[in-house]
């Protein structure tokens, strides 16, 4: 994810560009660039960082120029670097691209433009457009090179380009990420947000995929890649500004809960080899046979990411017949842990700068344990201490409560399950089976955001209590410890998280009519022992508020409200089961009126001990 901001009209385009930019840092803040049409040249403009670096070197100059395009970045194909940041050039330092989206055939599209002699300057997949698009910028206008470019490429893209020969336009496109055009009085900015826009103009014109749009001084024109016009419509937004950077979601929580699908599609895309039951995990291609001797998996992580990491312990040792430990980096760093060459130890984190997790990856390479990573942010410490890792490609995650990076863990877990099952005694048949799951839930997680209004009245129905006990078995457990977390976090209330066998062995004793559990109850293989235990608490008065199965009937007659979700393979419950519970702590936080998005004495990325 990142963002995309380009501006034309009679105005001065810097200030306008950077404070675009500024306010789509949300989508990405590891560099920033922009390349401006000035004195019949392009300037361009790149730094490391956050857009207040790039502001930075702007300092005193004074740009005259009147129309550019601008880039903040989250990197995805190689290290947050000058080199990486956009705008990307052609040879001839002719083009000026931004992009945002993933092109898969980078690699071949770049071999065979090497071969014709272009020079590339960065490890990204973007800067290939760039150079296609100098293939075709002979005769032709730059639009044209632009769709004959975009027409070789696969995966996904939302681009703005500016040509030194052709200073007065901006050709964008999109397929896959989005783009919006603001129609202001004779000034036009286009943007991967209304965010960067509505400071200039209520009205705009939403680009569908697989349109392009060129922009000139005293117009635009929208067509598809095939050279048909396409009439658009004219939108008015009625956002405010602080609305339109959440996508009119009150909370960055609440549109990264409602994220999830996209989130994990991205996890997925481009790994999955069907016809095989396999999955292809690049990252990993350096270590593959390495992973082959391994005979022990040694997961850490913090918080959320030690939740994540705990369904992946019972995922990998169902299903690839791996022995898998996990440990909370805090802990793992003060023991003596036994680690060998035949161990590989796993970070799981979203942030990659979560230092107890750090100091675990350190420890594990000291004794000589293969360290891998499951990271999100590209680049990031973690990412770059580890011998080899997956990334989850979920976007920046800016509420402080991780919920979309957790989902997203939980996939490429069970990719990383599903590969070096197969790898051991894993068939095609249970890897085909796994995969064809894991495409389903994207689907399952719509269902469960539908009702999220249900989800606030039943967050209402329980406000005034203030201890929670969460419970789960099995693949639930973990989730059972997540909800708790994430309600005591964001709404500051007291809840434990417990396995539900283990509730008779203490925690029973807490059970009465003030202390609510909310029972994690999917028709699996500990159904009828977690039904035991709704049985046991209702007996002794407790209110419960069930997760389960659609279809569960019974489940209605033992507890007090259900909130029902699909049902899905079991190891892969826990990626649907959590959502109701991240909907019902933000209900639980909103309605006592707490900024969810900043709990109080948190941070989002723990860099201390
Ligand atoms: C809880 C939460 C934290 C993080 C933990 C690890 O909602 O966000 O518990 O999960 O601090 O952070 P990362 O994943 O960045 O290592």
């Amino acid at each position: 994810m990142c963002g995309i901001a380009g501006y034309i009209g009679k105005n001065r385009a810097c200030p306008i560009l950077i404070d675009g930019l500024r306010r789509l840092e949300y989508r990405g803040y590891d560099s920033a660039g922009f390349a401006l049409a000035e004195d019949g040249g392009v300037v361009i403009l790149k730094a490391v960082g956050r857009v207040e670096e790039l502001e930075k070197q702007v300092g005193e100059r004074d740009f005259l120029g009147t129309a550019g395009i601008a880039h903040t970045r989250w990197a995805t194909h190689g290290k947050p670097s000058k080199e990486n940041a956009h705008p990307h050039v052609d040879c001839r330092q002719e083009i000026f691209l931004v992009h945002n989206g993933i092109i898969e055939n980078y690699k071949e599209l770049k071999e065979s433009l090497k071969k014709r002699g272009h020079r590339f300057s960065s490890e990204t997949d973007s800067e290939v457009i760039a150079h296609l698009i100098e293939e075709y910028y002979g005769e032709d206008s730059l639009e044209e090179a632009v769709r004959k470019a975009l027409l070789k490429a696969t995966g996904t893209y939302g681009i703005a380009v500016l040509s030194q020969r052709e200073p007065n336009k901006i050709v964008a496109a999109r397929k896959g990420s989005p783009l919006i055009l603001g129609v202001g009085k004779d000034e036009f900015i286009i943007a991967s947000d209304v965010a960067a826009i509505i400071r200039y103009t209520d009205r705009v014109v939403y680009l569908n995929d697989g349109e392009m749009v060129v922009i000139g001084r005293d117009g635009y024109e929208v067509s598809n890649l095939e050279r048909t016009r396409i009439d658009k419509r004219v939108d008015r937004i009625d956002w405010s500004v602080e609305k339109a950077e959440k996508q009119g979601f009150a909370y960055f929580m609440l549109k990264e809960i409602f994220e999830q699908p996209e989130a994990i599609k991205n996890a997925i895309r481009g790994r999955v080899l069907s016809a095989d039951g396999n999955v292809k995990l690049g990252g990993l291609d350096d270590v593959r046979e390495r992973l082959r001797e391994i005979n022990r998996l040694v997961i850490v992580a913090c918080g959320t990411a030690y939740h994540a990491g705990l369904v992946g312990k019972y995922m990998l040792e169902e299903y690839a017949g791996i022995r898998a430990d996990i440990e909370y980096g805090s802990e793992f760093r003060y023991r003596k842990p036994i680690l060998d060459s035949k161990t590989a130890v796993l970070a799981v984190s979203q942030s990659g700068e979560t230092a107890d997790t750090l100091a675990a990856v350190k420890e594990a390479k000291n004794k000589g344990a293969l360290a891998l990573g499951i990271v999100n942010a590209v680049g990031s410490t973690i990412a770059r201490e580890t011998d080899a890792g997956i990334y989850n490609h979920a976007g920046p995650e800016i509420g402080v409560a991780s919920t979309k990076a957790f989902t997203s863990q939980l996939s490429i877990l069970a990719l990383l399950t599903v590969f070096l099952g197969r790898q051991r005694e894993m068939s095609c048949v249970t890897g085909k089976r796994i995969l064809n799951e894991l495409a389903e839930i994207e689907r399952h997680i719509k269902t469960i955001l539908k009702q999220a209004k249900e989800i606030e009245k039943i967050a209402r129905k329980y406000s005034g209590f203030n201890n929670f006990l969460y419970l789960g078995r099995k693949y639930n457990y973990p989730i059972a410890l997540e909800g708790a977390l994430k309600i005591k976090e964001i709404a500051y209330v007291h809840a434990e998280g417990y396995p539900f066998g283990e509730m008779k062995h203490g925690s029973i004793a807490l059970i009465d009519e003030n202390f609510p559990s909310i029972a994690i109850v999917t028709k699996d293989s500990v159904y009828e022992k977690t039904i035991s235990g709704v049985q046991e608490i209702k007996a002794r008065g407790g209110k419960i508020i069930a997760i389960a199965t659609s279809g569960d009937k019974e489940i209605k007659k033992l507890v007090d409200d259900v909130i029902y979700i699909p049902k899905t393979l079991e190891m892969l419950t826990p990626m649907i089961s959590v959502v109701p519970l991240q909907l019902l702590a933000y209900y639980f936080g909103v309605q006592k009126g707490l900024d969810v998005d900043k709990p109080r004495n948190l941070a989002k990325s723990v860099t201390v001990e």
